[in-house]
């Protein structure tokens, strides 16, 4: 056991998006295959999204994972081995079991230290960020690989227009790391059992088979209208522990999944659009990998810079939500 630190700061980020991307014209085309009706229009007018990337046959979460962890391992200047705590927040693991975060661990070619797997669907990253700042503070850990990844085209029914058309693959990673000075500065996680047929995938494996339905479900207006104000409360309710303001607020950086939602929330909260980091145009939503892709693509093209406020939101099935007020 280490000794307490009193912080936890984000040192490196990283993202992998799977090479296959299938613009909103090649889904018109991929479902018109099976007699299912879509538009480029549609797609880009309800939702925001132009295109998403799909894996190919063979290509599982935890390839995706570190992928992304090699970079944010790269960006922060560590090693694998400096590693002492991996967090992998998936709801489209590898296997029913060992985690996908113990895969990880072993494809960077580390022991040892703790690998546990986080589902909380879309807020699942946001989850898991908490979950390492909590172990660090508390000195469990010095150095974490705090990761989304997902391969939601897997879970996807390509004969239901109103679902397949959202989602897609990726991984997003941060390397977070014991600091004497925030970081994160606050954080607050919620769920409500309540909702949960209105996003799930209610399949499951039993003596050998899957029972019941393995694909995605979505009431998308129940869950539009859980979002929008599940993602201002929780961040008025971050912004009240912290002492600050909206206007303190350098990035916003919500969970991916619609543009609207996203616009919503900004402007609920006083927030320019500018100021909202969106990615959903061109990655689709990539569940628990959608908020560390947009950091890590925010971080590279030099909007999120060191000193920065950032605002990350995470909302999903469960239903989950949650947000990470820090400073870059
Ligand atoms: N192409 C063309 N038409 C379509 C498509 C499509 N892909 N999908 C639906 N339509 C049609 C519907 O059939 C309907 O037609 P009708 O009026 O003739 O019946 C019409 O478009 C309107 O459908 P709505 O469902 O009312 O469309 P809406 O404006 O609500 O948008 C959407 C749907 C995009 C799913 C929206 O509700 C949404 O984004 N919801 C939130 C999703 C979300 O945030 N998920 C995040 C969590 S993800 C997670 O945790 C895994």
């Amino acid at each position: 056991m280490n000794a307490p630190s009193t912080h936890s700061r984000i040192t490196g980020t990283g993202g992998f998006l799977p090479p296959r991307r299938l613009s909103n014209a090649d889904m018109v085309a991929l479902l018109a295959q099976r007699g299912v009706e879509t538009s480029d229009d549609w797609i880009v007018e309800r939702t925001g999204i132009r295109a998403r990337h799909f894996v190919d046959d063979g290509v599982h979460a935890s390839d995706l994972a570190v992928a992304a962890a090699r970079r944010a391992l790269e960006a922060a200047r560590r090693e694998a081995g400096e590693v002492d705590l991996i967090i992998v927040a998936t709801s489209t693991p590898d296997m029913v079991f060992p985690s996908t975060a113990a895969i990880v661990q072993n494809k960077l070619g580390i022991a040892g230290c703790p690998a546990f797997d986080l589902q909380a669907v879309c807020s699942g990253f946001v989850y898991a960020l908490t979950v390492a700042d909590a172990m660090i503070r508390a000195g469990s850990a010095r150095c974490a690989l705090v990761i989304g990844a997902e391969v939601f085209s897997r879970l996807l029914d390509f004969d239901d227009r109103t679902t397949c058309v959202l989602f897609g693959d990726g991984a997003g990673a941060v390397v977070l790391e014991a600091s004497p000075t925030p970081g994160i500065v606050a954080s607050e996680l919620h769920a409500d059992g309540r909702h949960v047929g209105i996003l799930c995938v209610p399949g499951t494996v039993a003596g050998g088979q899957v029972l019941g339905d393995p694909l995605l479900k979505m009431d998308g207006q129940a869950v539009f209208k859980l979002a929008v104000s599940a993602l201002e409360g929780v961040a008025r309710s971050v912004l009240a522990k912290a002492g600050c303001q909206a206007s303190d607020i350098d990035w916003l950086i919500p969970h991916q999944a619609n543009i609207r939602i996203m616009q919503s929330t900004a402007r609920k909260l006083g927030l320019a659009p500018e100021k909202v980091v969106v990615t959903v145009g061109d990655h689709g939503n990539t569940s628990a990998a959608s908020v560390p892709l947009a950091l890590d693509v925010a971080v590279r093209d030099g909007r999120v810079c060191p000193g920065h406020r950032v605002m990350l939101e995470g909302v999903g099935g469960g239903f989950t939500w949650g947000a990470v007020l820090l400073d870059y």
